[in-house]
């Protein structure tokens, strides 16, 4: 662990002296100034998690070392040095940002624990600094993977529609990166400041579900105990994402609609009229014209919902991503667990790249996960693949392998020319036509293939 450091700031040599030798055999790392110009320069060259500052300086106002730590150091903590006890000057000092005050002659008690008090706080600060680095970078464009065509289509889409207030449709299979996305859209627009709120339409019964959109009165209905406000008025100024849409009661549909078309709405069993400012991005992992094909889905609630959509292609639709999402993985999981891995290893990647991913990038961030836990060795290698990842039967029908076109055809070309000779009863004139080849031109590929020594030993021809 890295030590915690502290500046000392004193005019006073023997205080500082003592302060710093003090704080020092306390286990922390202590720099010292001893006036408001040295300070400056130590502030503007390294990094402190506390100072500890006199507030009489002779070239200067301890109270601005306090303005300079707030605008330019949020992740440095203050305790101010009061020379006479007055408590004014603590009481401003306090309002001018510091943590905590201490007045002079100082006890090492005092000092030892108004430390401990401020390096705590400041642990605070910056574990919650980082836990929003975290969240923007999360959902930042850029922390989506993808280096596939069709994904920069959608990113570039993204980035055109993010600030409007457009409705959007995420489509596409489970596991492809639709919340992720709505996500997306939410920190990249005006909204950021305000909710994101996510409603999955699937997981709850039609009548909690209309309750849960849009709240309900009191009593109306049993269990109803008190007013509930509902996610679209949590989401108001802000973005709602409705996933699983296509399960929206007939009932549900017809209030949607209205939502969309106007923004109001009324709670359950209550007869006001509530208006909201709310983005609407709705998922689906059915197909949506389908829905509505069968009945199911209101046509006009679907031309309301349908102005932008995206459809998000399935992983083995983009299998130039795997390896790039499953570097990626890795990294997230092994800083995550403490674990350390150089790399996937080659055989691994190919498993990875050849296997169809019915359940897209969740199944294989689920899959890297699990063999950045449990892996031994320094490489990802295919023994910590599961076993449904290396079955032959799962990988996808047109894998690629580096070969000529002529070469990639030979194999189909050969199957059809048996199958229509088959057909024809190796009649040769029969089988060119279904072809629509002529004779020679069949006779030379049966000799090519081994298909017309095959035919000549079974008696055929
Ligand atoms: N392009 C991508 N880059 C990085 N992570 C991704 C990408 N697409 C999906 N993921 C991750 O895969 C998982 C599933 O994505 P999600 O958005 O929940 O899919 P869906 O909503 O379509 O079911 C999430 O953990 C998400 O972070
Ligand atoms: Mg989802």
């Amino acid at each position: 662990m890295i030590n915690k450091s502290i500046l000392v700031i004193d005019d006073d040599q023997i205080i500082l002296e003592s302060l710093c030798g003090f704080l020092a055999s306390e286990g922390f790392e202590t720099d010292g100034a001893d006036s408001f110009k040295v300070a400056l320069s130590r502030l503007e060259n390294s990094r402190y998690n506390l100072v500890i500052t006199d507030i009489n300086l002779p070239d200067g106002d301890g109270l601005e070392i306090l303005d300079i730590i707030r605008n330019k150091h949020p992740q440095t903590v203050a305790i101010v040095i009061t020379g006479y006890g007055t408590i004014e000057s603590a009481v401003t000092s306090i309002k001018r940002g510091a943590h905590d005050y201490l007045t002079k002659p100082i006890i090492d008690d005092e000092l030892r624990m108004a430390v401990a008090r401020a390096i705590n706080q400041q642990s605070l600060m910056s574990e919650n600094e980082r836990l929003r680095v975290q969240l923007e970078r999360k959902f930042s464009i850029e922390n989506i993977i993808s280096q596939d065509y069709k994904m920069a289509k959608i990113f570039e889409l993204i980035e055109a529609i993010a600030d409007t207030k457009a409705t959007v449709l995420m489509a596409g299979p489970s596991g492809t990166g639709k919340s992720m996305l709505a996500r997306a859209i939410h920190h990249r627009s005006a909204r950021r400041g305000k909710p994101f709120v996510e409603v999955s339409c699937g997981a709850l019964p039609e009548t909690l579900l209309e309750s849960e959109l849009f709240g309900h009165a009191k009593g109306s209905f049993t269990g109803a105990v008190a007013n509930k406000e509902g996610k679209f008025l949590a989401a108001d100024g802000g973005t709602i994402f409705l996933d699983e849409i296509s399960n929206a009661s007939a009932a549900l549909q017809a209030k949607l609609l209205r939502v969309l078309e106007a923004r109001q709405f009324e709670p359950v069993g209550s007869n006001k009229t509530r208006t909201v400012d709310t983005r609407i991005i709705l998922a689906s992992n059915k197909n949506m014209t389908q829905e509505v094909q069968r009945g199911r889905f209101r046509e006009d609630l679907y031309y309301r919902i349908n102005v932008i959509t995206i459809e998000l292609p399935p992983l083995c639709d983009r299998v130039g991503d795997i390896r790039l999402l499953a570097e990626h993985f890795m990294k997230i999981y092994c800083s995550q667990n403490n674990r350390e891995k150089l790399g996937i290893t080659d055989e691994a990647m190919q498993y990875l790249e050849r296997y169809s991913w019915p359940g897209n990038v969740r199944e294989l961030e689920k899959v890297i996960e699990r063999a950045a836990l449990l892996g031994k060795g320094r490489f990802i290698s295919a023994d910590d693949l599961p076993d449904i990842v290396k079955q032959e039967k799962n990988s996808r029908q047109r894998t690629y392998n580096k070969m000529s076109l002529k070469d990639a055809l030979a194999e189909p070309e050969k199957n059809i020319i048996r199958q229509a000779l088959e057909a024809n009863h190796w009649n040769r004139q029969e089988t060119a036509k279904a072809l629509q080849i002529n004779r020679t031109t069949l006779f030379k590929k049966m000799k090519y293939y081994g298909l017309y020594t095959e035919a000549e030993k079974l008696g055929l021809i």
